[in-house]
């Protein structure tokens, strides 16, 4: 079995053009998203194998396949059992390495439905939560001989974090409990306790047995004292979030903006809530510009109103700024803008989490750069529990603030996932690390404001007649950053110039003394270093800094901190070998002996520059000719500038 033909088995990657012929014939239902939460043991293959089973989206082929596996293994009573149909399609994913989440594909009468597999292991959270992130509904399954378990819990806390309103409770293998009422009630009310706990507020519960088929598409005879709905009923008829979303206020993130000649702009993007009609009043948002909708452009012709999952492209009457990014709202009830938050974090990547490090964040279809703080603390995913934590590992879930590099529209998560969920980007490999839920913005944020000075950066320098410079000495331990730094700065001194030296094991002494030599900590190391030595090129300094500064990242982002042309990065490029050889502090023998850990070039990263403004060979130059040779580039820019 091909399963990239296969409709009911595909990914989210593999198949976008099977999808669209899929969902065009069933175009004008709507769908429902939900996610099935539970272990294999639970009977969660059985149950969705069931649904397709049912919903006849099973194809001929796999049907005659499913039979005789049936019998090969040797069901009782010669039934087909389902979870040979989802666990052999899982046995085939587990060969593929890319797959993270499964969706399949069903529709019945009344409604197209999307139903995502997420793994039930705690090494699979981030799957998870990729695969929740949409979803309108979450199918707990609890196996009625073991009632509520650790992974109940954990499920139905992600299932609540992401944001999931309709939770169901399946307690399933009623059969194996002789459809014991008191069973199915004791689970509920000990359920019950539980979901109050953590904030679910209402869940629907149902004896089911995926198996027998017991209240999954008819009422079974076997609970005559259930009278709620079957699970497929449940399914078909509850809310869609599509549904509550049209009822929000009007909020439209601008996917691009349309601009085919002069005489047409209009801003294109798909609704996340609301609806629009022309001569709506609306506020482009991080600007605040208002202006009213002329018209509502879409392929088939203009239209008199849209709403939330809809994608149109907006005319306005007036010419205002508005670009990619932007959020498109309705003028009286427009989304708050902050670039500070405080967040729930779920941390996806191996790498752990870098407070301070700068990453991409992607929210509606704005992009910014974000930094986040240590973690307030991290959630036990399995006792909600709350941990202090100095970072995030893989999995972890936890609260933090964070700050972007400027103001972006948002709303809390609570309210809408489209503007209130965010994803972090690693710059240097574009990896996804880490998904986000925005609580709110901090107030700290509207109430700093930059004091204008009088005496600004510019006449501090023209005082000193220099141009401010951040000299940042880049390489590895033994090197000779501080040697050939303290050079430079005599002979920017008999040049008159004004300088100050900044020293890795100087500033480690004091205004760093806290930091050790994890990666969390070099960057926080750095990240403190950048800012001193900012408010120094400010003073109109020339500034010198001897860090071994490990990482490109946080080497950039002091880059990216002051004007064009100031930060000039020279790497002091000495082989380790010959770093070690010489081993001026003794520190080389020490972290090889295993007695000093995490120990640069050893056992801990560097990341050479790959463009830097000056690169040092030591093993051709000494100390006093690598020193000219910076002093010279400084003076050249100078004479340059001046
Ligand atoms: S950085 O990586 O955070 O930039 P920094 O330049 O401040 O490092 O400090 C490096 C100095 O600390 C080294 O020159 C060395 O003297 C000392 N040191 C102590 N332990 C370590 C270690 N594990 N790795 C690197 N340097 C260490």
């Amino acid at each position: 079995m091909t399963d990239t033909q296969d409709p009911i088995y595909q990914t989210d990657t593999l198949i976008a053009e099977d999808i669209d012929a899929y969902l065009d014939a069933h175009q004008h239902k709507t769908m429902l998203r939900f996610i099935t939460c539970g272990s294999v043991d639970d009977g969660k293959s059985t149950l969705i194998g069931r649904l397709l089973y049912d919903s006849k989206m099973i194809f001929e082929d796999q049907l005659a396949a499913l039979e005789a596996d049936s019998k090969r293994v040797g069901t009782q009573g010669g039934e087909i059992d389902f979870a040979l149909l989802v666990d052999g399609l899982a046995a085939e994913r587990e060969q593929g390495i890319t797959i993270d989440v499964a969706y399949r594909f069903f529709a019945t009468e009344k409604r197209k439905f999307i139903v995502a597999d997420t793994p039930g292991h705690e090494q699979y959270t981030r799957n998870m939560v990729t695969g929740a992130s949409t979803a309108d509904l979450a199918v707990i399954l609890i196996d009625a001989r073991k009632g509520v378990l650790v992974q109940t819990r954990r499920h139905s806390y992600l299932a609540h974090l992401i944001g999931i309103r309709n939770i169901v409770l399946a307690v399933n293998k009623m059969d194996l409990v002789g459809y014991d009422q008191s069973v199915f009630e004791a689970i509920v009310a000990d359920y019950t306790a539980f979901a109050k706990s953590i904030g679910i507020e209402a869940f629907v519960a149902m004896p089911i047995s995926g198996f027998k088929g017991d209240n999954i598409t008819s009422a079974s005879a076997n609970t005559p004292w259930y009278a709620g709905p079957t699970l497929m009923e449940h399914l078909e008829t509850v809310a869609v979030d599509a549904t509550l979303d049209a009822q929000k206020p009007f909020r439209m993130p601008v996917q691009w903006v349309n601009r085919p000649n002069l005489d047409f702009r209009g801003f294109s993007g798909l609704i996340a809530s609301g609806r629009i009609a022309p001569g709506d009043a609306i506020r482009v948002l991080p600007s605040g510009k208002t202006s009213t909708v002329k018209s509502i452009v879409t392929l088939d012709g203009d239209l008199d109103a849209a709403i939330a999952g809809q994608s149109v492209t907006l005319t306005l009457a007036d010419e205002v700024d508005c670009s990619r990014g932007d959020v498109i709202a309705a003028a009286d009830a427009p989304p708050q803008v902050a670039d500070q938050f405080e967040a729930t974090i779920v941390w996806m990547d191996e790498a752990e989490m870098l407070p301070g490090r700068p990453y991409w964040l992607k929210i509606g279809t704005q992009t910014v750069s974000a930094t986040l703080q240590q973690p307030k603390y991290q959630v036990n995913v399995n006792t909600m529990e709350h941990l202090a934590a100095k970072t995030l590992d893989l999995n972890a879930i936890g609260v933090a603030n964070l700050a972007t590099d400027r103001p972006i529209a948002f709303e809390p998560y609570a309210q809408n996932r489209d503007l209130g969920g965010f994803i972090l980007i690693d710059k240097m490999s574009n990896a996804t690390v880490a998904a986000g839920m925005i609580h709110f913005s901090l107030r700290r944020a509207d109430n700093i404001h930059w004091q204008a000075v009088d005496i600004t950066r510019d006449v501090h320098a023209a005082q000193k007649w220099q141009q401010p410079r951040l000299v940042w000495l880049t390489g590895l331990s033994g090197s000779g950053k501080s040697t050939i730094a303290n050079i430079v700065e005599k002979k920017l001194y008999a040049r008159g110039k004004h300088s100050f030296l900044l020293d890795g094991d100087n500033v480690r002494h004091g205004l760093n003394k806290d930091l050790g030599f994890t990666d969390a900590d070099r960057v926080e190391n750095i990240r403190r270093v950048g800012e001193v030595a900012k408010l120094m090129t400010d003073a109109g300094l020339i500034v010198i800094t001897a860090f071994i500064s490990p990482f490109r990242s946080e080497r950039d982002m002091v880059r990216q901190m002051l004007p064009a042309g100031e930060f000039i990065e020279v790497h002091i490029d000495t082989p380790l070998a010959e770093a070690e050889a010489r081993d001026v502090k003794g520190l080389y023998k020490k972290a090889r002996a295993g007695q000093l850990k995490n120990f640069t070039g050893i056992d801990s990263p560097y990341e050479p520059p790959l463009t830097p403004e000056i690169r040092i060979d030591t093993t051709k130059l000494t100390a006093d000719q690598a020193a000219d040779v910076i002093v010279e580039a400084i003076i050249g820019i100078w004479s340059h500038d001046l």
